[in-house]
């Protein structure tokens, strides 16, 4: 079988490992105001790196124009990301125009949360249900190395807090652990999120990109710091939210909210990815560590008609077999996944 009939009577593609297309990540800047050494190391990307230039990223009319494409091959969740996203000017009006596209359930963004106080009230305004913020520690001269010398915790916190008043609760928080750097800041995490509408999640260091100096013994398995985390409070497992999430959900006993862990080192989820990603500039990857992209901004440019974009967008999911996580250490010592795109630039 290689397609689905969903509600609407629609035949949506199912790739080769029968996995349906639901969720659509949106890079929407390749610009970051940090420098995340796992991400865009400083050295790298210095002020001469030739980011995109802003004509050669979508506009929001073709991002929305693809979105609602998306949306009829049976993409249900949006997700903005970048670099970061609320670099790119207005971005709540993108937010408002995804809001209207039939068949979009779930909006959310992907930010630093340094400029989301700044923000907030406005994207919740034009219809945005929820954020996630990029948070690794709760040590201030950590946090510092870890966004390569450019961030204080101050405004991000201020950014979850104003998050939360505006309604865009609950508010996540992703944290890569990495051994050796902020593995022993984990449990102030909790401790300092434990009771409010705030769900923090750890996640494994990833080897995406091919410049974040990425080797297996930094990687601290999500099994070990759920063994640490229950010695102080006692929690247990819950289901998953929704078919395929990618954080495994642990509740606190004492009541007190819930934690996750997303661990695509150490227990990959590639069975259930669901997922397809946007570049900012338009290319189209069916995996996180893809090495190459179809590009949809030639032919938006060029005239294409929908259906012409459709039938692209759908044979390339029916063909897809990507599952990098599960074969990773094939791939890596096989060395076929060398020029990986990098994190920056598909945004997470
Ligand atoms: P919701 O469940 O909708 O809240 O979001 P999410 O957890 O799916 O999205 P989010 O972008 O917050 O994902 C968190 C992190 O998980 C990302 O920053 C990545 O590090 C990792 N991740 C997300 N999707 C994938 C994926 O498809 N493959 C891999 N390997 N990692 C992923
Ligand atoms: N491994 C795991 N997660 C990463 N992120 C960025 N780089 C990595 C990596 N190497 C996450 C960040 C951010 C999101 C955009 O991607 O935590 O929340
Ligand atoms: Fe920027 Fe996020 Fe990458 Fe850090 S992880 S450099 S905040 S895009
Ligand atoms: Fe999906 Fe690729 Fe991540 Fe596997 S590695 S979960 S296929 S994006």
């Amino acid at each position: 079988m290689t397609t689905v009939q969903d509600i609407r009577g629609a035949q949506n593609p199912l790739d080769r490992l029968g996995r349906p297309l639901h969720d659509l990540r949106i890079s929407v800047m390749d610009r970051c105001n940090f420098r995340c050494p796992y991400c865009m190391p400083k050295e790298l990307f210095h002020e001469h790196y030739r980011f995109l230039k802003s004509t050669d990223r979508l506009s929001f009319e073709e991002i929305a124009r693809l979105a609602r494409l998306f949306a009829q091959l049976g993409v249900k969740k949006l997700r903005l990301t970048g670099g970061e996203p609320l670099l790119r000017a207005n971005l709540a009006d993108l937010v408002g125009d995804l809001t209207s596209i039939p068949g979009i359930e779930d909006i959310a963004l992907t930010t630093n949360g340094v400029l989301l106080a700044q923000h907030a009230v406005d994207l919740h305004a034009h219809g945005l249900k929820r954020v996630t913020v990029s948070l690794d520690t709760l040590d201030e001269a950590i946090f510092k190395q870890m966004s390569g010398g450019f961030a204080a915790l101050s405004p991000v916190l201020g950014g979850i807090e104003a998050a939360l008043a505006a309604g865009l609760a609950p508010v996540k928080l992703n944290a890569v652990i990495e051994r050796g750097v902020n593995d022993h800041t984990v449990e102030a995490l909790v401790e300092r999120f434990r009771g409010r509408p705030v769900i923090v999640r750890f996640i494994e260091f990833m080897d995406v990109g091919n410049r974040n100096n990425w080797s297996a013994d930094k990687v601290v398995p999500s099994r070990e710091l759920v063994e640490r985390l229950r010695r102080r409070w006692p929690m247990h497992a819950v289901a998953e939210n929704y078919s395929g999430e990618v954080a495994e959900r642990w509740r606190l006993a004492d009541g007190s909210g819930e934690i996750g862990f997303i661990s695509s080192v150490t227990k990959a989820f590639c069975g259930a990815c669901s997922r397809a990603r946007i570049s900012s500039e338009g290319k189209f990857y069916t995996c996180l560590f893809a090495t190459e992209g179809l590009d949809l901004r030639a032919p938006l440019r060029q005239g294409a008609s929908d259906a012409q974009i459709l039938q692209m967008i759908r044979a390339t999911w029916l063909n897809r077999t990507d599952r990098y996580s599960e074969q990773r250490e094939e791939l890596r010592r096989s060395g076929t996944h060398e020029q990986k795109i990098e994190m920056f630039y598909i945004g997470g």
